[in-house]
């Protein structure tokens, strides 16, 4: 009815969609997951979730990661930054393999379970497996007082409220954002970051919710770009380093909302045998920001190019080299490269928003999809 219609309205902020909306809350989300955790004026991190455990934290021999579908892209990004920052090993599991392997825990090992919902079945499960052997359970995780922030000894909630759209997004970079403050925080704990790089850090992660804002202004030319590609039958999504799990998520949003076939992969791997694939009707989506990888990134996109392979790439303002190169390039702002993932993806979600909306998928309720999978 007319009036169910304006309810709806309401309940979406005035967005056609609840995957809009929340796309759109990110600046606010991302600012609430770090409201009360990040100083940045003088450089201080403060997660109380996990205060009671850091010294265990920061003994860990290693930390295994355990999440499923986003949640699990967000556990890669992860591993890259505490390796990085914390030096200790971290392995990423996906918790539906991980609970029915006879998994290797030592006594101390370290569990980060990452999961929107806290209730998805196959997590749970890998978590009472690995706390049966002594593991510390650490719960990243959005719904209050679910199963998994239950059941875990320590944590931090990510704060992005509800979530109604099934596909994650504001989840997702509150995942990020919880899993960066604790890792800086856990890095500065174990002096294995310089106070300087910390308090960069800290800075670098305050700009976070105003450069989403920015990305978010491009709106229009992103909807753009995607109405070039929504009649693709397939595409691939390419990233080095840091960017290589947000290509994952990047494939794996298209995917669930536009039921377009998509993968993600390490650019360099392209050589060794998915680039058979490449031809003029094979879009390649590249996260090509400024970082380490740039030069060779670049060099990635010329072999797509010269196999007639259409290139979109995501920039940082001031690259003049990629949109020579490039048939279409969305240009967001820089951001330190353990930071910027968390910008990188948002691009992405637009992207696959709005190549849903041309196809007329149901983007909030895409076909066979659950919210939380609470069954096995
Ligand atoms: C995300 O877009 C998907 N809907 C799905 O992969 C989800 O991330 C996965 O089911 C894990 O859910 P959780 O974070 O609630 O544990």
């Amino acid at each position: 009815t007319k009036l169910d219609l304006e309810l709806d309205t309401i309940e979406k902020g005035g967005y056609d969609h609840f995957m809009l909306k929340e796309i759109f809350e990110q600046p606010k989300t991302i600012l609430d997951c770090l409201r009360g955790r990040l100083n940045a004026e003088n450089g201080t991190i403060q997660v109380s979730g996990i205060e009671n455990y850091l010294d265990e934290i920061s003994k860990a021999n290693r930390i295994i990661i355990i999440a499923c579908g986003t949640s699990w892209h967000a556990g890669l990004v992860a591993e890259y930054i505490i390796e990085e920052t914390c030096r200790i090993p971290v392995e990423v599991e996906y918790a539906s393999e991980f609970r029915y392997r006879n998994p290797i825990i030592h006594p101390g090992d370290m569990i980060i379970a990452i999961s929107q919902s806290g209730e998805t079945a196959d997590t749970i499960v890998a978590i009472e497996k690995a706390k049966e052997q002594g593991a510390i359970i650490m719960g990243i995780v959005n719904v209050v007082g679910s199963s998994i922030a239950r059941i875990s000894q320590t944590g931090a909630y990510t704060h992005a409220g509800p979530e109604i759209g099934v596909a994650s997004t504001k989840a997702f970079t509150g995942q990020l954002a919880a899993l960066m403050l604790v890792a800086f925080k856990i890095a500065h704990h174990k002096q294995t970051i310089t106070e300087e790089r910390y308090r960069e850090l800290c800075a670098e992660l305050a700009l976070v919710p105003g450069k989403v804002e920015k990305i978010l202004e491009q709106n229009d030319s992103i909807k753009a770009i995607a109405e070039t590609l929504k009649d693709s039958s397939d595409a691939l999504f390419l990233g080095r380093g840091y960017n290589f799990p947000i290509a994952l998520e990047g494939a794996l949003k298209l995917k669930e909302i536009s039921y377009i076939h998509a993968e993600g992969y390490p650019a360099a791997e392209m050589k060794h045998g998915p680039i058979a694939l490449v031809d003029e009707h094979l879009p390649v989506i590249f996260i090509a920001t400024k970082d380490i990888y740039h030069e060779k990134i670049v060099s990635n996109m010329q072999e797509i190019k010269a196999r007639k392979g259409r290139v979109i790439a995501v920039i940082n303002e001031g690259d003049e080299i990629t949109p020579a190169i490039a048939d279409g390039v969305i240009t967001i702002p820089e951001a330190d490269e353990i930071i910027a993932p968390i910008l990188n993806v948002v691009p992405l979600q637009l992207l696959s928003y709005h190549i849903g909306i041309a196809r007329g998928c149901n983007v909030d309720m895409p076909r066979n999809l659950a919210k939380s999978v609470t069954v096995e």
